[in-house]
């Protein structure tokens, strides 16, 4: 029997395991500057955001809190509803924290902007936005995040928790998935 793997369905690989690790450790130093005496509350977004949330926790040299928020405006398709659903709430108050929403991709920015209103409301001391990846061909500048590990094109990328229809998340690295995978 042939086996079809998630590699063959992959066209380019953008950034590397190791180039993701080295991004990770950097965006985790700066973070840890900026708030390691605030004992920080990291956000989750899921599902995406799961691998780089882990791995940036892990390079945070400071005492965290850790929650996690599910949302969702893609569903199984390729393109956003342009509706975000919320899924899952916080478990803890968040009121008078140092919040950082850790995302894995700003496409449209309705998500990222969605969830800062959301937690703004809370009252938190700050809100710090931080994504891994940013196509920020395809939303407004308002919709910047406060950090970003790499800016791409406005490719379909998956892997390193980004998926298409839940499929490519475990990819240890991003890549650019081939068309007629998702056309
Ligand atoms: C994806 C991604 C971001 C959002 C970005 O989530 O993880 O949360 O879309 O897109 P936007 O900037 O256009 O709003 P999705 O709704 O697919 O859920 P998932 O994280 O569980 O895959």
């Amino acid at each position: 029997m042939l086996i079809r793997t998630a590699e063959q369905d992959i066209e380019r690989v953008l950034y590397t395991e190791k180039a993701i690790a080295a991004r990770v450790e950097e965006i985790g130093t700066q973070l840890t500057k900026k708030l390691g005496d605030k004992r920080p509350v990291l956000v989750c977004v899921l599902k995406g955001a799961s691998f780089f949330y882990i791995d940036l926790c892990r390079c945070m040299n400071c005492a965290i809190d850790m929650d996690f928020i599910s949302v969702s405006s893609y569903g199984a398709g390729a393109q956003s509803t342009g509706v975000v659903r919320l899924i899952k709430d916080l478990d803890n108050n968040i009121t008078g924290r140092d919040v950082v929403i850790v995302e894995d991709i700003i496409d449209s920015g309705l998500t990222m902007h969605y969830l800062k209103e959301l937690l703004a409301a809370r009252k938190p001391s700050s809100i710090t936005t931080v994504s891994f990846l940013d196509k920020a061909s395809c939303h407004d500048k308002s919709l910047k995040t406060d950090i970003c590990g790499f800016e791409i094109p406005d490719e379909f990328v998956v892997g390193y928790g980004l998926d298409y229809a839940n499929y490519y998340r475990n990819l240890p690295y991003i890549g650019i998935l081939r068309p007629e995978c998702y056309q």
